[in-house]
């Protein structure tokens, strides 16, 4: 577990309890990581703690990012080694309207998507430099990696889910009409890796079209592949028209099995409302039971998922009180178990 900032340790404290009520046999240990560690040491993840991690069979977290510590630091030194540290190449994130849940679209769209985005690689990768920092003629350049191997490799866990789901259809998005270099690579690993499921539909669409048609007409996805950044983008849209970030959950996942996957909500530490007890957890107990269904735990996972759908159908009708987070995640504890 790794609370992390802001509103990071009130949203895992009750992932952790809904996590206990169905799985009470579960061994956890606590990391003190973010900004109060790097206040006090300087220390975002420390080589020890990493390799601890290591022996861990999954990893929660809850956000990462503070306004006293420079942007980036924390961001890149604990969320980013992270996930690069542990390979978590396929990043992946449903984008689903529960039962009951008010989109702020029209009509009554039906959203049942998952993105998959690349977590290892792009412009992420931290490439690039800055010439004549502070002069009027500075250059900051930031490069986007992209490797054959690991794009293929997303892109082929992108198809095994798309084959293994009813509509059978994956769009790529990138922005090929420009990044014509990384956009050309994705493109061909894609239509290279097609003939090995010839019963999935492979459809393209440019970034910003996209990002339109995720408001205008989401229906039209199934599961999407894409790189870290556009994901990153895409995936905050994604959760608007679904209920809110306070719902979007995520798995950052090593689908080989040889580091220890992590989940985590789909939003960041949220300054704004931490510490007062106003932070939605449910984002976080949808990753727990992301978590569970990644670790062979299906049972368990679908009891917290109905857990989940049955309160957001509860939350609509007018009246209904807002709940603290402690209180939301009692009351996602309570329904898990039945
Ligand atoms: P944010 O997701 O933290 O907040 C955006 C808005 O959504 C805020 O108004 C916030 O109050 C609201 N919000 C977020 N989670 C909520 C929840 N569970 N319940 C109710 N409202 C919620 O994004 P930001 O403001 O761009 O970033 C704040 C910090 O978090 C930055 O330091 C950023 O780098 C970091 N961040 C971390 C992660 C992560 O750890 N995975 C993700 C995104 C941002
Ligand atoms: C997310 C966040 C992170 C990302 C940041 C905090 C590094 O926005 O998990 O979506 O860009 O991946
Ligand atoms: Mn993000």
């Amino acid at each position: 577990m790794i609370g992390g900032d802001g509103i990071g340790p009130e949203v895992v404290a009750e992932g952790l309890r809904v996590l206990r009520a169905v799985h009470p046999k579960v061994d956890t240990t606590e990391y003190d990581l973010g900004a109060r560690r790097w206040h006090q040491t300087g220390e975002t993840l420390p080589d020890a703690v990493l390799e601890e991690l290591r022996g861990h069979d999954a990893i929660l977290l809850g956000a990462v990012g503070d306004p006293g510590v420079p942007s980036g630091v924390l961001e890149r030194g604990l969320l980013l080694r992270l996930r690069f540290e542990l390979d978590h190449h396929v990043n992946l994130r449903p984008v689903r309207l529960y039962p009951g849940v008010a989109s702020p679209l029209a009509g009554d769209p039906t959203i049942d998507m998952i993105v998959v985005r690349e977590g290892t690689e792009g412009p992420y990768a931290g490439a690039g430099g800055v010439l004549r920092r502070g002069t009027p003629h500075e250059v900051a350049t930031e490069e986007s990696l992209n490797t054959r191997y690991g794009v293929e490799r997303v892109v082929r866990d992108a198809f095994r889910r798309a084959a293994r789901r009813e509509r059978r259809h994956l769009t790529l998005v990138h922005k090929n009409n420009v990044l014509t270099k990384a956009g050309d690579l994705w493109s061909r690993a894609v239509a290279e890796v097609a003939p090995e499921f010839p019963d999935v539909r492979v459809d393209y669409q440019h970034v910003d079209a996209a990002s339109m048609f995720f408001v205008t007409d989401p229906g039209r996805f199934d599961v999407i592949v894409t790189d870290n950044m556009f994901g990153d983008i895409i995936t905050d849209i994604g959760a608007a028209i679904t209920g809110g970030i306070g719902l979007a959950a995520s798995g950052n996942l090593d689908p080989s099995g040889a580091h220890p996957s992590m989940f985590e909500p789909v939003h960041g530490s949220a300054p704004d409302i931490a510490g007062k007890q106003l932070a939605d957890p449910t984002a976080t107990v949808a990753s727990v039971a992301m978590l569970l269904d990644h670790l062979g735990h299906a049972e368990e996972a679908a009891r917290v998922e109905a857990a989940v759908a049955a309160s957001l159908a509860d939350r609509v009708g007018a009246g209904a009180a807002a709940l603290s987070t402690r209180e939301r995640g009692e009351d996602l504890a309570a329904r898990a178990v039945g």
